[in-house]
């Protein structure tokens, strides 16, 4: 018998935050089967899905080179080891991202100097960049790179930040953990900046079943220094080692998962970017939704709002649970305000955008499963929770 929809309490259909069972009825008997061959051969660590996922992601997205990795934190940290980060240098990071951005800045005794984001897309504001920049030079702080986040699946404002990069000679890492497979002005993320670090943790639009990360780059040199880094800076041979590394391959397991999983993901975009027009179109007159700039395109890693002024959102959140719709905060802390990343200097004078996103954003559910009477259900909760 097929299994019952899950109910709650109440006999509603239960509603996952990111519904990762509803992938598993459509492609769950391929992935199993994956799994099954890589138990067969045994090959658990470098196998040959390791090196066909690596060939599979350079080709969706038209990147030359793809080293895959433990996870989304270890691709920034090789990409930065890579690039002989140091004590004394400093790269710019917005503060309005996941703690992983500015850590594996932290790793390697740099400073992270912390920019604000825009308001409408959550992503780097330029202005801010030069002014943090010009704060690393009052620092007495060699400014040598900016790390955009493309924030919940959508990609940073590249062309103004690859010409304010040019002009300083700062190189650009992309923090795409949350916006693989997403496109900006005809490129794919993937091919922009010098390099871009991805994250298959289980709950990102391309994910795994276990932690995963890849770094994708252009040059030739570089991606055999990476390769080399990936195993403790191994030479020609295994027990060679010819520079400090770190242990950070990719299991075959989840690059077997992974290969399944990408066949669909083009379609899975597409079902993404379905669902969050129909929220838009449902959400509009009550909170502001999220703006795609011309030429751009998300992969909607969260569909998040910002609450009118005003709004309690502690209380628009006790609502929506009451109504079995789960909802979170991304993030409620800009990094410059959290405990460990606090004496890292900001640009200018403060971040007041990152301040106020901290304070009105609430991400809803989105998964590309996701049915349109379930996303009715959950706006006109959305309403009743802002109405009340
Ligand atoms: C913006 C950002 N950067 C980096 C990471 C780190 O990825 P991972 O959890 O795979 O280490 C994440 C993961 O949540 C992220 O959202």
């Amino acid at each position: 018998m097929p299994d019952a929809t899950p109910t709650d309490l109440h006999s509603r259909p239960v509603i996952e935050f990111v519904d990762l069972q509803a992938q598993r009825v459509r492609i769950g008997g391929r992935i199993d089967a994956a799994i099954r061959r890589v138990l067969g051969h045994g090959r658990f660590i470098l196998g040959p899905e390791v090196a066909e996922f690596e060939r599979r992601l350079a080709e969706f997205c038209g990147a030359r080179h793809v080293l895959t990795c433990a996870n989304g934190t270890d691709a920034l940290g090789l990409a930065l080891m890579a690039k002989g980060l140091k004590p004394g240098q400093a790269v710019l990071v917005p503060s309005f991202t996941f703690a992983a951005s500015a850590e594996a800045v932290a790793w390697f005794g740099a400073t992270p100097i912390f920019v604000d984001v825009l308001a409408d897309t959550f992503n780097i504001d330029p202005r801010s960049l030069e002014a943090g920049i010009a704060t690393a030079r009052r620092l007495g702080l060699e400014a040598v790179g900016v790390m955009p986040v493309d924030l919940f699946g959508l990609p940073a404002d590249y062309d103004e930040i690859l010409a304010i990069a040019g002009a300083h000679r700062l190189w650009v890492l992309c923090d795409a953990a949350q916006s693989f497979g997403a496109r900006y002005r005809g490129r794919a993320v993937g091919t922009i900046g010098d390099f871009t670090a991805t994250s298959f943790f289980p709950a990102k639009p391309l994910g795994c079943y276990g932690d995963g990360g890849a770094v994708f780059v252009d040059d030739d040199a570089t991606i055999e220094v990476l390769r080399s880094l990936r195993v403790h800076g191994q030479g020609s041979d295994k027990y060679d080692n010819v520079r400090i590394g770190m242990n950070a391959r990719l299991d075959t397991l989840q690059a077997a998962i992974l290969l399944e999983k990408l066949s669909v993901f083009t379609e899975e975009i597409a079902a993404r970017n379905e669902i969050a027009a129909r929220y838009a179109e449902r959400l509009k007159n009550l909170v502001d939704v999220p703006r795609v700039p011309d030429g751009l395109a998300s992969v909607w890693a969260q569909y998040t709002v910002r609450l009118p002024r005003g709004a309690d959102r502690g209380r628009v959140m006790a609502r929506l649970t009451a109504a079995g719709v789960p909802s979170a905060v991304y993030y409620a802390k800009p990094l410059h305000r959290q405990p460990a990343y606090c004496r890292y200097p900001a640009a200018g004078n403060g971040l007041p955008v990152a301040e106020r996103l901290a304070a009105e954003v609430l991400s809803l559910p989105m998964h590309p499963y996701l049915d349109a009477a379930t996303q009715d259900r959950i706006a006109a909760s959305v309403e009743a929770a802002l109405l009340a």
